[in-house]
């Protein structure tokens, strides 16, 4: 250890977005906003637009940069708004297309840049060119549009290929003719109603790139992409043989025929060339599954996206050793491509941070965790996720951040399975808990009815009974909450120029991460004792206290200044 990395960079503190640097993202704090469980504003029960409009204070006084916002467009919301019937609109459970630019200019006022998602990989079944494709039947332009294929055996009754959804079940549906005979096949990844794009078709193309275009028009600052490592499936959709357990791409020697194949690039260098069109530094962050780092690296060269959120470091378990050595990795790839890396611990699709690091470690990541799962230790979770967002926030690069995780929030551990909304549970055959419990609508209120999510005491996932201690009002200027202690992290962060910074590793060891960055040491004890203080370090921030030596205690991260 003791290497230096630079991280290409541009001074911290822009305010107000139309102004600001083309570089703001290499250092950016971005806040993922899910919106149907971040504010609800009538009391349905579903966040919506004007709720999140009404609580953007909460991201100024947080700290954050910008904030990316999942699906909000018309959907049947067979998979809570992936599956997209009309990439320009606002689904009227969210609001209207006026809450959306209601939204953005009032983030922008702030200063808050606005990501918004898009998913490529597949429409809704409920998309126009879906229905067209059903109604026209074999060989027609419209099925061009989408990936149909005559089953195999006889009578076609058996799907195209052997690949699996990962949702679970075959990832093929057979449709019926217009003529009322069975028909052909369609290529779903994960739910039936999502069916996937192809790609090679040139209509296909166009829409995606005017549908980029309206959204810039609209003052968008970027764009997340969904399943971006998925886009193109290897010609000839050969069988895959090994089950489809998660987005992950293989090595080079087993890389699955449906992810991270060479023809994304290309549609990625054709979007970036038209963001560069746009002042003000609009961005492509790429959902990309993709291991190792230096394939998931390709997603960043120059002239592709920005940014590609490293799950690898959010899946790191939790050792110095394998925290260290993601970190390192991270940083030489994202270096070797001149891009930045990205930071992230929790997103809508993981158990967050502060269950998953209660679970004895090196437990696979689970799908979601219930009532009969193995349980995390609640206390030790939100202790090792406050020590692994505060060494996450003093890395160079970019974090996401989602919401909730501020508060110190946990999964939903006891969701009732008959609650659960995620396809992943039906089509698992109940043996995947899914994504719900990171779902759940967050709390912001201790004593209002739905913690103040909504006036009413409607939620479309039901909140646990123990959600008042997470509170925000509970946590606002309470020292040593987890809530201050994001906030401090970020205040630092920005005024020691931390995102821009760089990473030279220090005497760490099996139980200790040590490693300087600009004027600031970060240390996290990892091992099973108290470590001293270095000699004339002045304690800038910790994660937790230390103990009545002086020393920072196990699972505990400290920001030194000399
Ligand atoms: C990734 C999204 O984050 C996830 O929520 C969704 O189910 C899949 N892509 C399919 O769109």
């Amino acid at each position: 250890m003791g290497r230096r990395r630079p991280v290409q960079s541009q001074p911290s503190d822009q305010a107000v977005p139309a102004a600001a640097a083309d570089n703001w993202w290499r250092q950016a704090v971005i806040y993922q906003i899910y919106p149907r469980s971040f504010a609800d504003s009538d009391g349905d029960g579903i966040g919506d637009l004007p709720g999140i409009t009404a609580r953007l204070e909460h991201l100024t006084e947080l700290g954050v940069d910008a904030l990316w916002l999942s699906p909000f467009y018309p959907s049947p919301q067979a998979d809570a708004g992936y599956d997209v019937a009309d990439y320009r609109g606002v689904d009227p459970i969210f609001g209207e297309l006026s809450d959306a630019y209601a939204l953005i200019e009032s983030a922008h006022r702030r200063g808050l840049r606005v990501i918004v998602d898009l998913v490529p990989n597949h429409t809704s079944s409920a998309h126009p060119w879906f229905a067209a494709a059903l109604a026209a039947g074999p060989g027609s332009p419209e099925r061009a549009r989408y990936i149909f294929r005559d089953g195999r055996g006889p009578g076609g009754d058996e799907p195209p290929n052997d690949w699996q959804s990962v949702f679970g079940g075959p990832a093929w549906s057979r449709v019926t003719e217009p003529d009322g005979s069975p028909g052909q096949w369609y290529l779903h990844l994960f739910d039936p109603a999502q069916p996937d794009l192809n790609w090679d078709n040139d209509e296909v193309r166009a829409e995606f790139l005017d549908i980029l275009r309206t959204w810039l028009e609209r003052g968008v600052d970027g764009f997340r992409v969904d399943v971006a490592h998925g886009l193109v499936k290897q010609a000839d959709l050969a069988d895959w043989h090994y089950p489809q357990e998660t987005l992950s791409g293989g090595t080079d020697q087993r890389r699955p025929p449906m992810w991270d194949q060479e023809g994304v690039h290309e549609i990625y260098r054709s979007w970036r060339a038209l963001l560069d069109t746009y002042p003000g530094g609009k961005i492509l962050v790429a959902e990309a599954w993709v291991q190792p780092a230096e394939r998931l690296a390709a997603y960043t060269r120059p002239d592709e996206m920005h940014q590609a959120f490293n799950f690898e470091y959010l899946q790191a378990s939790w050792t110095a050793a394998d925290q260290y050595a993601v970190i390192d990795r991270s940083l030489a790839a994202a270096d070797s491509v001149g891009a930045t890396p990205t930071w992230v611990l929790s997103n809508h699709d993981v158990v967050r941070h502060a269950s998953r690091l209660g679970l004895p470690v090196g437990t696979p990541r689970p799908n979601g965790i219930g009532i009969g799962d193995p349980q995390p230790d609640v206390q030790l979770g939100l202790r090792r996720a406050r020590a692994a967002s505060l060494l996450m926030l003093a890395l160079p690069g970019s974090a996401y951040l989602y919401q909730g995780e501020e508060l110190g929030l946990p999964e939903h551990l006891r969701l009732p399975d008959e609650a659960r909304q995620d396809p992943t549970w039906e089509r698992s055959g109940h043996t995947e808990r899914g994504r719900d419990g990171a779902r759940v609508p967050i709390p912001w209120e201790a004593d209002a009815p739905s913690y103040g999510f909504g006036p009413t005491d409607a939620s479309w996932l039901p909140q646990p009974g123990v959600w008042a201690e997470f509170a925000l009002d509970r946590q606002r200027d309470v020292p040593g909450s987890t809530y201050e202690m994001y906030r401090t992290a970020l205040r630092l962060r920005r005024a020691l120029g931390l995102g821009s910074g760089t990473v030279e590793w220090l005497e760490s060891g099996d139980e200790v991460l040590f490693f300087r960055n600009g004027p600031v040491r970060v240390l996290t004890n990892f091992g099973a004792e108290a470590v001293p203080l270095p000699e004339g370090a002045e304690l800038l921030h910790a994660s937790g206290p230390l103990d009545t030596d002086g020393n920072v205690p196990t699972d505990v991260t400290v920001w030194l200044r000399d």
